[in-house]
């Protein structure tokens, strides 16, 4: 049996410096430090650092002021710094900088009188944050029948995505939007480490009989990738950690692929491989070893 594990797999330059940011706090002030909801969308990890004396809140008024509060990657909606102040915290901002440009962008767009349309999940925290810096002008689309529901009597619309988004998802939904609308100012906001990991697991997905993809329960990117891999590879799995994976009939499966989501620390990827590992004398090879055999 071959693993194929794929590059990307894991932490995001956004993801990792929240968790470094977090990390080097507790070595400094040992105990009450509050995250801005959780700091990633991992358990393990969250509940790791609780043990070092990191709080998740998800209101401000909960805090007690003086203490140390981090925003975490995804970003947040100005009225959260107004409150953060207003508390008397001290903030550590660790709003992952491609999230901080769409804020810029959104915020410019509004003054200059455009409607913001944000395609990504509404209910998601990056999505809810971005909205905060509309001044109320923005509208936030998942799917067709989402825009067919929009009524903007704007001449100027401005489209942005969810980082996270897939490619494929921003095509259809952008396609129809300018059908409906007319000409608008679209921009790509997807991020390209988010891209780089769906492309990756496309590919993969086509030449494993076996595709596990690792990540949180509440973690979007991951449940993309999941949808992305299960097109191509009906034996395709979520798990969060090595124990929630599945009964393998090895004789079956020659290849497994591996792929993780943004906020998966390596030593959960780690201990995933080693398991699948364990189960047979594997061969284990990195993405660049496959892509020199697939050439
Ligand atoms: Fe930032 Fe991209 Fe990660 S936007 S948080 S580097 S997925």
């Amino acid at each position: 049996m071959e693993i194929i594990l794929a590059k990307s797999a894991g932490f995001c330059f956004g993801v990792s410096n929240a968790v470094k940011l977090v990390n080097e706090l507790t070595e400094k002030e040992k105990s009450g430090i509050y995250t801005y909801g959780p700091i990633i969308h991992n358990d393990q990890v969250v509940e790791q650092l609780r043990e070092k004396g990191v709080e998740s809140i998800d209101n401000i008024d909960d805090a007690i002021p003086g203490r140390h509060i981090v925003i975490r990657a995804h970003g947040v909606a100005p009225q959260i710094y107004e409150d953060i102040k207003n508390k008397g915290l001290i903030l550590n901002d660790a709003t992952c900088p491609y999230v901080k440009k769409i804020h810029n962008l959104v915020n410019k767009k509004c003054t200059e009188g455009y409607d913001i349309i944000i395609v990504g999940d509404k209910n998601h925290p990056e999505v809810i944050g971005i909205s905060g810096w509309c001044e109320n002008k923005s509208s936030v689309v998942d799917s067709i029948a989402d825009v067919d529901k929009l009524d903007i009597k704007n001449d100027k619309i401005c489209v942005v995505s969810q980082t996270t988004l897939s490619r494929k998802k921003w095509e259809e939904i952008v396609e129809y939007i300018e059908k409906k609308y007319g000409n608008v100012v679209k921009y790509d906001t997807i991020c390209s480490a988010t891209s780089k990991r769906q492309d990756e697991v496309d590919e993969i997905s086509k030449i494993v009989d076996m595709m596990i993809i690792i990540g949180g329960k509440h973690s979007s990117n991951t449940q993309k990738l999941y949808e992305i891999s299960k097109r191509n590879c009906p034996l395709t799995y979520k798990v969060e950690t090595s124990g929630d994976l599945p009964p393998v009939d090895i004789k079956k499966i020659k290849k497994i692929g591996i792929s993780a989501g943004a906020s998966t620390p390596e030593w959960v990827i780690e201990e995933v491989i080693k398991k699948m590992s364990d189960l047979n004398n594997k061969q284990r090879v990195d993405m660049n070893e496959q892509e020199t055999e697939m050439n």
